[in-house]
């Protein structure tokens, strides 16, 4: 076990957290963490190592189920992940990515989804991405008492659209973006997250709210910061983006450790009598 943010958890003795917990360390000006998670025994690691909240992410359509983009990930696919996560942690928040497809349409799908993740799923709160266009779905899943993240600047969902995986916001699209940023928050969301936008802007919106902001490449001036654990963790193959920090090389540890099982295999080595039963 490692020590968390110290008043997070001074403050809730044993409990799980919640994303008022967490607003409140915001106000309080402590800096907290999200990472991703899809799955038991992942979550509980990041949840004894005191990461305040899970994402279950859509980012599963790509680490989890191999897809190219965000996009073909489906609620029933996220659902057992979510359960997953929530079965393995103890002390975190977990928030669930609402799929593409699967809130846009109206408030009532926004809702009928967010209840799945939910009822059947076990999450604490959700996510989703967009601005203006998403307005009625969070106060209508705040009203129901729905904690709701929203997700402005790059949204992957929107890939193809925006043309890209790019910094977004950058001059006039910057102002948009505060506006987005102010209705979200005057709809009732309970956090937003800003994916890679310019650090002075992150910063403006983040002296703006009163809610926290979660940046991902959105500079240091966020109230707390979000990466794919794939990503922080060296498992991702080939270039990350550049807001991305590794902190390990699991993919250069697990390929060296397993191509060596498989050569003790091949030589007669493994298993040994250690390995073996009288
Ligand atoms: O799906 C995801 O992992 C995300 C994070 C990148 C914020 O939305």
């Amino acid at each position: 076990m490692h020590d968390a943010v110290p008043s997070l958890y001074g403050n809730v003795s044993g409990r799980r957290l919640t994303m008022r917990d967490l607003a409140q360390a915001t106000q309080r000006g402590e800096k907290w963490s999200m990472i991703t998670a899809y799955d038991a025994m992942t979550a509980a690691i990041f949840d004894e190592a005191g990461v305040p909240a899970l994402l279950v992410g859509d980012s599963a359509a790509m680490v989890v189920y191999g897809h190219d983009s965000t996009l073909p990930v489906t609620v029933d696919e996220l659902v057992p992940l979510v359960k997953a996560v929530v079965r393995g942690s103890h002390r975190s928040v977990v928030v669930a990515d609402l799929p593409f497809g699967s809130y846009q349409v109206s408030a009532a799908q926004a809702m009928e989804t967010a209840s799945a993740f939910m009822k059947d799923g076990g999450a604490h709160a959700i996510k989703l991405e967009g601005g203006s266009s998403v307005l009625r779905q969070v106060e209508l899943l705040a009203s129901a008492g729905v904690p709701v993240i929203g997700h402005l600047g790059l949204t992957p969902q929107s890939v193809n659209l925006i043309g890209g995986y790019r910094v977004q916001g950058r001059g006039e699209q910057g102002q948009i973006l505060l506006q987005d940023a102010k209705s979200l928050q005057a709809a009732g969301a309970a956090a937003i997250v800003l994916e890679a936008v310019p650090a002075e802007l992150a910063a403006k919106v983040t002296d703006m709210l009163s809610i926290p902001t979660i940046g991902i490449g959105a500079g240091a001036a966020t109230d707390a910061q979000v990466l794919v654990w794939q990503d922080m963790l060296g498992l991702t193959a080939g270039p990350v983006p550049r807001f991305v920090r590794q902190y390990a090389d699991l993919r250069t540890i697990m390929s060296d450790a397993v191509h060596a099982w498989t050569q003790d295999v091949a030589s007669g080595a493994f298993p040994a009598g250690d390995q073996s039963y009288a």
